[in-house]
């Protein structure tokens, strides 16, 4: 996969069947469709197939609707919030990485590890529950579910969900299991609210206990399914393609996996990270965001123009759908010289050029910006920190990363690799005063 970037420039219009469609891979455009005139934009019927499978959660839905929702959801992801799961994200990671001490030169893939993984801190972040009984599963069927979205969307003739095809009969049996799984962890969480069981503080208790406003009514359990589907989804396979690019990257660069093996080193020593880490990690933060540079897991994410609009010198007829690009936009040179090669130096916050603020945007813009884009580069950061210390990941010597841009953006086939151990070094007394 190219970026098409030289080839096309920073807007590129083409038909989509026989609907026009734009490719944005211009801060300014970009700025214009999610913040300046997002009012004249609502999400592309290109989720029509997400919306199937998710409900009317907080990624698909619109309006006063979506708003509602939102800030419903909002204060499960603030900064104190963010906080109290940092104990839960690396007592997880120290669990994977337990296992892969008992066999510490398996081959792995690492795609699914990281799937395993940020699935179980999914659980026990936001609905405190262990899945990892589950993960199997629920990564099962989550791949046939979303591969049928993809399919159905990119499907000219749309074969309504409910004819018996094979194929729709393998996601209606995938969206049971995940449908099921949701569903009884609601269900647990009200017995034990009836028992008058105290409840933990957490995302399930505040869309539970939520009511709205005007009405007082609280969601129903259709609703919720669709709320915690959403968080659920968005919430996992996004952060463990990012951590599986990152680790692919590093083990590619060599210096930079050292160069943040260093400052893991001298940061923590043997200690597990805590939040007030994460600001000395600086150097880590810096691979994430490179990493979600040059591998953004949400590569496009679409608009339809409710109305005409002139967007970059470019009419833009209504019904038009516009693809926010971040995978062309991230290679555009004019914000990112040399774009193909990995320098996680550009986000040296002391050094970096200026650039237009939406010419990075892995987790969009404007008021539907991601609503775990804090929650997820918290999560990056430790994770990675934690698993580079002590190992090097390396995939087979004619290993060719394949990309699968589906509704994600993911390693095609997953990420075959061999672990290997690796004893850090101690740090010097000057490296931890550096890094103090
Ligand atoms: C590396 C990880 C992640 C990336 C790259 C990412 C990317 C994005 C992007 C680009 C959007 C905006 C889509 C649009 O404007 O159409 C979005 C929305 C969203 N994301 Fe994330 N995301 C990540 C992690 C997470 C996590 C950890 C959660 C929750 C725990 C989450 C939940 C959501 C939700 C609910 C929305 C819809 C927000 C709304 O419209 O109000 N995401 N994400």
């Amino acid at each position: 996969m190219t970026s098409g970037f030289a080839r096309y420039g920073s807007l590129a219009r083409y038909k989509f069947a026989w609907i026009p469609y734009v490719v944005v891979a211009d801060a300014e455009a970009a700025h214009h469709v999610l913040v300046k005139n997002a009012r004249a934009y609502e999400k592309s019927p290109n989720y029509a197939g997400l919306k199937i499978l998710l409900g009317n959660g907080l990624l698909t839905s619109e309006g006063e609707f979506w708003r509602k929702q939102r800030k419903l959801a909002q204060p499960a992801f603030h900064r104190e919030r963010l906080a109290g799961f940092v104990n839960e994200m690396t007592s997880c990671t120290g669990d994977m990485l337990t296992e892969w001490s008992a066999a510490p030169e398996a081959k792995i893939d690492l795609h699914r590890a990281m799937m395993r993984l940020t699935f179980r801190i999914v659980g026990k972040t936001l609905l405190s529950v262990d899945l990892d009984g589950e993960a199997r599963a629920v990564g099962e069927a989550l791949d046939v579910a979303l591969h049928w979205a993809n399919d159905y969307v990119e499907s000219v003739v749309k074969i309504p969900p409910s004819w018996p095809t094979p194929k729709n009969r393998r996601f209606a049996r995938a969206k049971d299991t995940l449908d099921t799984l949701v569903m009884r962890v609601v269900a647990d969480r009200r017995l034990a609210m009836a028992r008058g069981e105290s409840t933990p503080n957490d995302l399930l208790q505040m869309l539970l206990e939520a009511k709205d406003a005007d009405t007082g009514e609280t969601m129903n359990d259709e609703q919720l399914k669709h709320e915690l589907l959403t968080l659920v989804a968005a919430g996992h396979e996004t952060t463990a393609n990012a951590l599986s690019f990152a680790l692919h990257l590093l083990a590619k660069n060599t210096d930079v996996r050292d160069k943040l093996r260093a400052e893991v080193v001298s940061v923590l020593g043997e200690r597990t990270p805590t939040l007030q880490d994460l600001p000395k990690l600086s150097y880590t933060l810096q691979v994430v965001e490179e990493a979600l540079r040059l591998y953004p897991p949400a590569w496009v994410f679409e608009r339809i123009a409710l109305e005409d609009d002139v967007v970059g010198g470019f009419t833009i007829p209504k019904g038009t759908i516009l693809g926010v690009a971040p995978f062309v936009m991230h290679r555009n040179p004019k914000y990112f010289p040399d774009p193909e090669r990995f320098d996680p130096s550009r986000f040296d916050k002391a050094t970096q050029t200026e650039r237009p603020k939406h010419a990075y945007i892995p987790f969009g813009g404007g008021a539907r910006t991601c609503i775990g884009n804090a929650f997820a580069l918290m999560e990056l950061q430790l994770l990675l920190a934690m698993i580079v210390r002590g190992w090097d990941i390396d995939p087979p010597a004619d290993y060719q990363l394949k990309l699968e841009p589906s509704v994600t953006l993911r390693p095609e086939g997953g990420m075959p690799v061999r672990l290997r151990a690796v004893t850090p070094r101690r740090s010097t007394p000057e490296e931890r005063a550096t890094a103090r």
